[in-house]
């Protein structure tokens, strides 16, 4: 039975005989330009896909001349038998991009994986075996591909104790106890699923952080993950505590312009490089949620980063600031906290200052417009964080294949700095110029044998890294190739399953938070649904987020409201300022809207309101039909794991309906429409 620890990379045997013939002769005759620990990374996957693709271990050959079929190399190593049109073409590609293809010389044929480091051919091996897997490889096309964004990084939420914040998974793969003496193989085959959809980057620790990663000790069990990650081209940060000085220097103060705190974190960085040369950087929450930061000492955010930015810099570090701040000490409505506080700074940043940005200005809900402060500010780095773990989504028992959203939010247009202006154009530098460019996503990796808790939280981990690597792919694209690489190429799998996947993340968005609802989820751990009063603190308490009342419901962010709208272009403020004329997916994240309100399908809002919800329940009842109509197809453990999944998934979407419309008509005082399933 398939137990998915091998995720996308259990590579099958090729039945197909045409692409046999095609394949073997090429892992018969390898030769590799040269010798790194890259290209034994490569050889490792290699072995590992030619015993299980074709039950025999791959040969390599010491001489190119004799004998090879499939060349490794870089394009400086293989200068000599490419053609300069060749060589400028893959040039051109940038630092991590590869080129593979058929190459002629003195009247023989080659098949050639060219990187412009060897990185390039590491992840130009894994596009060829993905090919291979997925049935497409064809050696007389000519492929090349190149990452759109640099950084490429998963944030673990993990924390020293492994636990891991908004994790359900396991628990963190990161066993601090036992290293730096006990290397467990998984962190090898970690790096290898990264590497594989290009994540190339990784922070192990979680956001709220614990200042302890930074002594020495610690450092040193880093160092050994840094080590085994160096040769899959990933690169170890570190969250760092912005009172760490006072925790682990002795230090009275943290405050960033002291100079005893300033030769702390210099001390402690180069420190860090001694054990990690290419040690990435920081990644730093700061002055949200209780985290310590400069606000404490009276400077600023660029105060606060500038100072960890000029640590890292003499060592070509990257210090990774978020905006996810906010104070529900704070009256404004927190959709506008971060852009009030970074709006002003913009320019203020050193050039390896990031601002990581989440998607949305609340807080990863199932659907969110998109952050306002994507072109609101244009002289900053600034990257994307998105969140793979799914903590408002159902966490790990709910199937929401997340590209569709992740997508939606990359191509959405935000008219600054200029009309045609998207969140992937800000992200991939196209706009400022900006040259370190980023997409970060919350890990939802942890111990659990399977990785990420629900079979179909692999798709999320894969899909992040490919739209990482490129914004603009499509999430169709995306989903087929992980089904052909999970589930094999049958077309019926595929496109029964790859309808699963389109259709979930709206299905999510019906039952949960349809028509721009947000935030009414259980208070604390998230998990189902909790519109009614919260308490703890005001924007905990209902009806903070939803602001239902006799008269309609959702939360006024126009200027009668919070104006939260006028932070966005004015195109965007303008349309969206109409209830008639903005999307209706965030009709109530922006507008009150009167129960009575006719929404575009003729209903009355309070109707539609029912009508997503019930439909959400029915998507998931579909989604489970289709499932068992796989059962012949699908690996026995696999399919009964996502069966059963799918049960609690459809009694979650009944919970949400059920206690959502149930509370909200103690507001509306109307009947449910008579053709739903009705609430009890
Ligand atoms: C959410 C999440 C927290 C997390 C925070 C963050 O609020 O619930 O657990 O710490 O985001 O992104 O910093």
């Amino acid at each position: 039975a398939n137990d998915g620890y091998k995720l996308w990379l259990d590579y099958r045997p090729i039945s197909n005989s045409q692409l046999k013939s095609h394949v073997e002769p090429l892992l018969n005759e390898i030769y590799f330009y040269g010798d790194n620990p890259t290209y034994q990374a490569i050889k490792n996957e290699l072995n590992l896909a030619s015993q299980k693709m074709l039950g025999k271990v791959p040969i390599y050959s010491k001489d190119r001349l004799q004998n090879t079929k499939l060349w490794i190399g870089t394009r400086e190593q293989l200068s000599q038998t490419l053609s300069l049109d060749q060589q400028s073409k893959i040039k051109a590609l940038g630092e991590d991009g590869y080129w593979r293809g058929n190459i002629e010389l003195d009247g023989k044929s080659f098949y050639a994986i060219i990187g412009n480091q060897p990185v390039g051919a590491l992840y130009g091996v894994y596009n060829w075996l993905n090919s291979i897997q997925s049935n497409t490889f064809d050696k007389t096309i000519e492929l090349a591909d190149n990452p759109k964004i640099k950084i490429r990084m998963l944030n673990h939420w993990d924390n020293l104790d492994r636990t891991v914040e908004r994790g359900y998974a396991g628990f963190s793969i990161w066993d601090w106890h036992k290293l730096p003496g006990y290397v467990d193989p998984r962190y090898t085959d970690y790096a290898r699923a990264n590497a594989s959809i290009g994540i190339n980057a990784v922070s192990l620790t979680n956001v709220n952080a614990n200042a302890l990663i930074l002594t020495t000790d610690f450092m040193k069990k880093v160092k050994v993950l840094a080590d085994i990650f160096r040769p899959y081209g990933i690169k170890v940060y570190l969250t760092a505590r912005f009172s760490a000085p006072i925790q682990i220097g002795g230090l009275k103060t943290a405050d960033p312009l002291d100079p005893e705190v300033k030769a702390f974190w210099k001390k402690k960085t180069d420190e860090i490089y001694s054990f990690i040369p290419d040690f990435g950087g920081f990644l730093v929450k700061a002055n949200s949620e209780g985290q310590p930061g400069p606000h404490e000492y009276g400077r600023n955010h660029a105060e606060g980063a500038n100072m960890l930015a000029e640590a890292l810099e003499p060592h070509g570090g990257v210090l990774i600031w978020r905006a996810f701040v906010y104070s529900h000490e704070d009256d404004v409505d927190r959709h506008m906290q971060a852009n009030n506080e970074f709006g002003p700074l913009d320019g203020q940043f050193k050039d390896n200052v990031i601002i990581q940005i989440k998607n949305g200005a609340i807080d990863f809900q199932p659907r969110e417009p998109v952050h306002p402060l994507y072109g609101a500010i244009t002289k900053t780095n600034v990257g994307m964080e998105f969140q793979i773990t799914q903590e408002y989504l159902g966490q790990a028992t709910n199937l929401v294949f997340l590209a569709p959203m992740w997508e939606e939010v990359l191509k959405t247009k935000t008219f600054r700095p200029t009309p045609t202006t998207t969140v992937a154009s800000i992200l991939e530098g196209k706009e400022s110029g900006q040259k370190l460019t980023l997409i970060a996503g919350v890990s939802n990796i942890g111990t659990d044998q399977n990785w990420t808790g629900h079979l179909f939280g692999q798709s999320n981990w894969y899909a992040f890294g490919r739209q990482a690597w490129d914004p603009s792919l499509e999430s169709k694209q995306i989903a087929e190739e992980w089904i052909k690489l999970t589930f094999g190429t049958k077309p019926e799998v595929l496109s029964k399953v790859e309808e699963i996947m389109l259709e979930s993340h709206e299905a999510a968005v019906d039952y949960m938070t349809p028509l721009g609802l947000h935030h009414i989820m259980g208070r604390s751990h998230h998990y189902g649904p909790g519109p009614w009063v919260m308490g703890g603190r005001a924007d905990w308490t209902a009806p903070y987020y939803h602001q239902a009342d006799s008269l309609g419901i959702g939360f006024d962010r126009t200027s009668n409201g919070s104006g939260a709208l006028e932070q966005y272009a004015p195109e965007v403020a303008k349309a969206w300022s109409d209830p008639h004329e903005i999307p209706e997916k965030y009709l109530l994240w922006f507008h009150h809207v009167p129960w009575d309100f006719e929404i575009k399908d003729g209903n009355t809002l309070w109707d539609g309101i029912a009508y997503h919800y019930d439909r959400g329940v029915k998507e998931v009842r579909k989604m489970q039909q289709t499932w068992a109509s796989l059962e012949s197809e699908i690996d026995p453990a696999q399919f009964d794991h996502v069966r059963q999944l799918l049960e609690v998934q459809e009694t979650e979407a009944e919970w949400w309906r059920n206690a959502c419309l149930l509370y909200f008509q103690t507001f509306s005082k109307r009947p449910f429409p008579a053709d739903i399933e009705q609430p009890e």
